[in-house]
């Protein structure tokens, strides 16, 4: 929308509501103690790279244009800016110097010079919304020529202090190296978020030097600029100092996830959700989960998941991207892409990949892996399974260590097993097949042809016993001095019986009684 602008006393436009804003995030340094090939503001945390996170608290402020300057690795910035946050327009800083020099380089970009100009640093993830709504709020209101978000914390060791006058008005910021030891004793510290008057800030940008410690151009001498030149300028207090804890290294890195971990589980229990050990329970800022849902220790819920009303997720249990149905189970589990139905039960020690859904009341059980392929309502896998590219219909059985074999070394196929059909222990779906409704196959066959609704499936060969091997070749082991052992036990008549056996096992049907396991 374009600003209503209105002309100050000294010749200036000011601008009133609705105003023009400009966001700038800073974001090209090369933040060096990390020590990372990957750009500091792209590492992530619980769902969003630190950058993803500021740009977030930003989003509400609807902001006319986001300029992200970008430097170090600005490559790779751009295109993760390409993919997060398509409106924002990356804009190169190709020396860094300084963070004044940084947004005199982003507002070279923009013809404009009206409104309010928000300035981010790109490595304060855990900044919410709320407070930087409230910080441009309280600017515009107070038509200040510029307001710092600061913070007083306990130890201000290496931030920039908020130097106040006898009035108790901010004179200036002073960065710790240049501060004297009287400034250094401030406690109240410059969060590096602002808003500025467009076109005051801009006149001054133009005035900064680099006589200082870092030889660079620093944003914050704005300020004292600005007051120089008589104009106001203003203090917002973080409400929690917490929010403007910036990320230098992998430290801090770990410690501002735990933080906004405890925040973010913390608002998931008040929502009705039980987490049975939060300090263990790891869930990105993009998660939905409703009331009801219990996570237990151990686990990680990240990226789009979603965990449906009175279901169960872990413990030791990892979802990506996973919707979990109302009242599932999930014990133990890996499941990336996956879509689990109401009621459904997975695991202990299951793997879903990418495409697996299972239907209502459908289980997957231990040590089964189940990839772009669907579980029919009420069908079980319960155990040792492959099941990869397959349709199970609805209340199938598919028997213990059955490998749905997919790929013949070129291409995947499709496997179709019908509903309430029964497939035998250790069968071999050899794709493309399809096994009709009702069917069955028997323990131990490859299938390679496809089974008739109603039909038994058989491959296997028929069984041979070789009668009193053991004893002959094996002379001396355990398993004669029990094959002796059970033939005396036997005894008399029955002797040769109880040693070998019928000569063929298996009978007419040789589905009966070996196909299945519960
Ligand atoms: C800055 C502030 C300090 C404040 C602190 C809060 C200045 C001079 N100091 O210090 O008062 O307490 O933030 O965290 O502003 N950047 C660029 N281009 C540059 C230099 C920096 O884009 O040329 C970016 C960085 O990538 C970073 C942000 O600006 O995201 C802040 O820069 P950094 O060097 O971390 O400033 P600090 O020394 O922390
Ligand atoms: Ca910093």
């Amino acid at each position: 929308m374009r600003p209503q602008t209105a002309t100050r006393p000294d010749g200036s436009n000011l601008v009133s509501q609705p105003r023009l804003r400009t966001v700038v995030v800073l974001a090209a340094g090369e933040g060096k103690r990390m020590k990372s090939a990957l750009p500091k503001v792209l590492h992530p945390m619980l769902g969003r790279t630190l950058l993803g996170h500021v740009l977030a608290a930003a989003g509400p402020l609807a902001a006319d244009r986001t300029l992200v300057v970008v430097g170090h690795g600005a490559d790779q910035v751009t295109a993760h800016l390409a993919g997060i946050s398509p409106d924002a327009e990356p804009v190169l800083q190709a020396e860094q110097r300084g963070t004044g020099h940084a947004v005199r380089t982003a507002l070279e970009s923009v013809p404009e010079s009206a409104g309010t100009v928000v300035v981010l640093n790109g490595d304060v993830p855990l900044l919410r919304p709320e407070t930087v709504t409230g910080l441009v709020a309280a600017h515009e209101s107070a038509g200040a020529a510029a307001t710092v978000l600061a913070a007083e914390v306990a130890d201000p060791t290496g931030l920039g202090r908020i130097v106040r006058g006898r009035d108790g008005r901010l004179e200036q910021i002073v960065e710790e190296r240049d501060a004297s030891p009287a400034q250094r004793a401030v406690r109240e510290i410059n969060a590096g978020i602002y808003a500025f008057d467009a076109a005051l800030l801009r006149n001054a940008l133009g005035k900064l030097s680099s006589d200082n410690d870092q030889g660079e151009e620093y944003l914050t001498d704005v300020f004292g600029l600005l007051v120089a030149a008589g104009e106001t300028v203003a203090v917002h207090l973080a409400p929690d100092a917490v929010e403007t804890l910036g990320c230098n290294d992998r430290v801090e890195l770990a410690a501002l996830r735990r933080l906004l971990r405890d925040r973010v589980n913390e608002g998931w229990m008040r929502t009705g959700v039980t987490l049975l050990d939060p300090a263990t329970t790891w869930i990105d800022v993009t998660v939905t989960l409703d009331r009801d849902a219990v996570v237990d220790q151990n686990s990680q819920l990240q990226g789009l998941t979603t965990v449906g009303a009175g279901a169960t997720v872990g413990p030791d249990t990892t979802l990506v991207d996973t919707t979990v149905g109302a009242g599932a189970t999930v014990l133990r589990t890996h499941a990336v892409g996956a879509e689990i139905g109401p009621e459904a039960s997975v695991g202990p020690y299951a793997y879903l990949r990418p495409e697996a859904t299972l239907r209502r009341k459908a289980k997957v059980g231990t040590f089964v892996e189940v990839k772009n392929s669907e579980i029919g309502e009420a069908a079980k896998v319960p155990h040792l399974s492959y099941v990869g590219d397959a349709t199970i219909g609805a209340r199938a059985n598919i028997g213990a260590a059955t490998i749905f074999v997919n790929y013949d070394g070129v291409s995947k196929n499709r496997t179709v097993v019908g509903e309430a059909a029964f497939i035998g222990c250790d069968t071999s779906l050899v794709a493309p097949v399809e096994v009709g409704a009702g069917a069955y196959t028997a323990a131990g066959s490859a299938i390679t042809a496809d089974v008739p609704p109603g039909a038994l499936g058989v491959t296997r060969a028929q069984q041979r016993n070789i009668e009193g091997w053991v004893l002959r070749r094996r002379a001396g082991t355990r398993s004669a001095e029990a094959a002796e052992r059970a033939a005396r036990e036997a005894g008399g008549a029955s002797e040769g019986e109880a040693l070998h056996g019928p000569s063929v096992a298996g009978g007419s049907d040789p589905a009966a009684g070996d196909t299945a396991t519960e």
